[in-house]
């Protein structure tokens, strides 16, 4: 084996065996980090071993152990076995999966990933896809496609004149991640093209707000964003009536369901996101729920047309082959990482029920995690879990609420038993509670519960 290939596991292994027994408990210093990290860059080099010895022992304090099964800080999850193993291949394949010329089994892969992903997340089959680097990178693609049809049929074709003097675009959204606003931002669009529409109490958009605010302006070319899954509850837009109301107005229905959408592969789950085919675009993530290594966003579109007007760049010295999807018609990119092999073999190896699985045991564990904690005295419960996240906060006897929180949290991850990120939810200071790792078991989730009772002993 290569030497380095062969360390490279060795290392990697011995992390990953790791995760089990404590997480980093201690916030490094960027100092210290630097201090080990900032070496004399030589003028020979080193040899390769020593480097990625070196590697793993400087960075290891400022690795947040996010693959742990007690890891439910943001919405990350952490990588399955295959999909990691996958993504060693791809790296060692090292494709260019910007054509099919440049790697046919890369586009092949693609394609037939695309199919699957459509199958399993309900979509509909003509729908169009992009394999990109993240949610953030699907908003940037699928909106691009919307401002493609909304300026084209104000006979503005925005890829030739730009978007001075064009028809301004405005975007109607409920709960949204800022990640949709700053696709906004970055195709053009504007921040200040964003109009919040009323939320009810359950985090859904106001329907009737949406109306009167469609019927404003009924001309206006129009973007409406909803959400398959928010980020603090986990709340999902009524897709069906809102596609119709949407539709009546000419308005195109984009949905961002980074981690929500893949409720759509489980058949306890999928009443959530009944109608979200009539949508006109989707953002969801390999890299959150689906458990594939980072740098796997995935955007689709329901008319393929406008996506691949968006998209598409002449070259002259492109491969022209019959009959192939080339990637570069459907992405920002040009050479890329050939990231959907590491989804091909998740997807392969769990199966559809696999999936399914997968988000119904991540829904459950979030459930009974939050009970339990509920059960422990001092804790508010103050969304419980539609899916896979929740929300609780630790009360003070003397009223500082904010502040015991906070001082919880961080007892919690000191412990190096369980790892739980702040945030500040209707103005006040709550713990958020995300599952989306595939390996959390019942034990990760009983050491949690002792963690929390712990730190509010403690
Ligand atoms: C609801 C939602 N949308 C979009 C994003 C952005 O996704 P990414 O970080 O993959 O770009 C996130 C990330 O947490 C999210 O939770």
């Amino acid at each position: 084996m290569i030497p380095e290939l062969e360390r490279a596991a060795k290392l990697a292994d011995g992390y990953l065996a790791s995760l089990d027994r404590a997480l980093v408990s201690h916030e490094p210093s960027a100092s210290s980090l630097r201090e080990r990290l900032d070496k004399q860059l030589t003028d020979e080099g080193l040899p390769a071993l020593q480097v990625l010895d070196e590697l793993e022992r400087d960075a290891r304090e400022g690795l947040l152990q996010t693959s742990s099964g007690r890891f439910f800080g943001w919405v990350i999850g952490g990588s399955l076995p295959v999909a990691l193993a996958a993504d060693w291949l791809t790296s060692a394949w090292d494709q260019n999966a910007a054509a099919y010329a440049c790697s046919p089994a890369a586009a092949i892969v693609e394609e037939v990933t695309g199919a699957w992903l459509k199958d399993i997340l309900g979509l509909p089959a003509q729908a169009s896809f992009a394999f990109v680097t993240g949610c953030q990178m699907a908003h940037v693609t699928a909106l691009a496609a919307a401002r493609h049809r909304l300026l084209a049929e104000r006979d503005w074709i925005v890829e030739e004149r730009g978007l001075a003097g064009s028809p301004p675009i405005r975007v109607l959204v409920g709960e949204h991640h800022e990640t949709l606003v700053r696709a906004l931002r970055l195709i053009g669009i504007g921040s200040q093209a964003k109009v919040e529409v009323g939320i009810l109490d359950d985090g859904t958009i106001d329907v009737a707000a949406l109306r009167t605010e469609l019927a404003k302006n009924p001309a206006a070319p129009t973007i409406v964003a909803l959400a398959a899954g928010d980020l603090n509850r986990g709340a999902f837009d009524p897709f069906d009536e809102v596609c119709d109301l949407a539709h009546e107005f000419g308005a195109w229905v984009h949905v961002d369901g980074a981690f929500g959408l893949w409720t759509a592969a489980s058949k306890r789950f999928r009443h959530l996101v009944r109608g979200i085919e009539k949508a006109d675009s989707w953002a969801t993530d390999g890299h959150k729920w689906l458990n594939v290594p980072y740098d796997s966003g995935l955007a689709f579109v329901a008319d393929p047309t406008p996506h691949r007007l968006a998209m598409t760049i002449p070259a002259a010295y492109k491969v022209e082959v019959k009959d192939v999807r080339d990637q570069f018609e459907w992405g920002p990119e040009w050479s890329r990482r050939a990231r959907a092999i590491p989804i091909y073999a998740a997807l392969r190896t769990l199966g559809r029920h696999g999936v399914a699985r997968l988000i119904e045991r991540s829904c459950d564990q979030a459930r009974e995690l939050v009970q339990r904690l509920a059960e422990l005295p001092g804790v508010e419960v103050l969304a419980t879990p539609v899916i896979n996240q929740g929300l609780v906060r630790f009360l003070d006897p003397n009223g500082d609420h904010d502040a015991r929180t906070q001082a919880v949290i961080e007892r919690i991850n000191h412990s190096g038993e369980a790892w739980f990120g702040p945030t500040i939810w209707h103005g006040q200071r709550v713990m958020r509670i995300s599952l989306s790792n595939w390996q959390t078991s019942s034990s990760d989730l009983e050491r949690t519960v002792a963690a929390v009772k712990a730190a509010l002993e403690g």
